[in-house]
């Protein structure tokens, strides 16, 4: 048996997760009608890889014997004007996602949780990858954006971007 808040924090971290695939797919769908196919495809990869993400923490919760309970997923809210608006509200996201993580490790920490400390850490090193991720995508799109053929460079290496299955497996 989890600690009751923590069990709720694993919990609203599903819906969480599915947010951010959702939220990544507005962002696709987004690029896509610009023309930008290449940035289409990062946040449709980023979209899948939030959906393992939940259910990550779905799974985790039910090999430790714990109830599922599967809440509303909000509308995507961000204002997306710009090329460079999901950019930004992606790495502000992912800090958010951050934060949440960093609320269930403190959780499990005050009462002792070293299994759901475990399982994790292996999120605490993803967050850090994706806003890392979030952050070089601004950066680049700083450099290179205003000039039509650094546009197309950036948008042609995101289109290389393909799905792989996040490397945290549980049986
Ligand atoms: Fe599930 Fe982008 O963190």
């Amino acid at each position: 048996m989890l600690n009751e808040k923590v069990s709720k924090l694993l919990n609203e971290q599903i819906v969480k997760e599915f947010y951010s695939a959702y939220l990544y797919l507005d962002f696709s769908v987004f690029y896509e009608a610009e023309g930008l196919d290449g940035f289409a495809n990062w946040y449709m990869i980023q979209a899948q890889e939030e959906r393992d993400h939940a259910m990550l923490f779905m799974k985790y919760l039910q090999m430790c014997g714990e109830k599922v309970s599967l809440g509303a997923i909000d509308k995507p809210d961000k204002t997306l004007k710009s090329l460079m608006d999901p950019l930004k509200a992606g790495l502000e996201h992912e800090q958010y996602v951050t934060s949440l993580i960093n609320d269930i490790y403190g959780a499990a920490y005050d009462v002792k949780d070293f299994r759901t400390m475990q399982f994790l850490d292996w999120f605490v090193k993803e967050q850090m990858e994706e806003e890392k991720n979030a952050d070089d995508m601004i950066k680049k799109m700083e450099l290179f954006g205003s000039d039509a053929k650094g546009l197309y460079s950036l948008d042609a290496e995101y289109a290389t971007r393909i799905y792989t299955a996040p490397s945290l497996v549980l049986d």
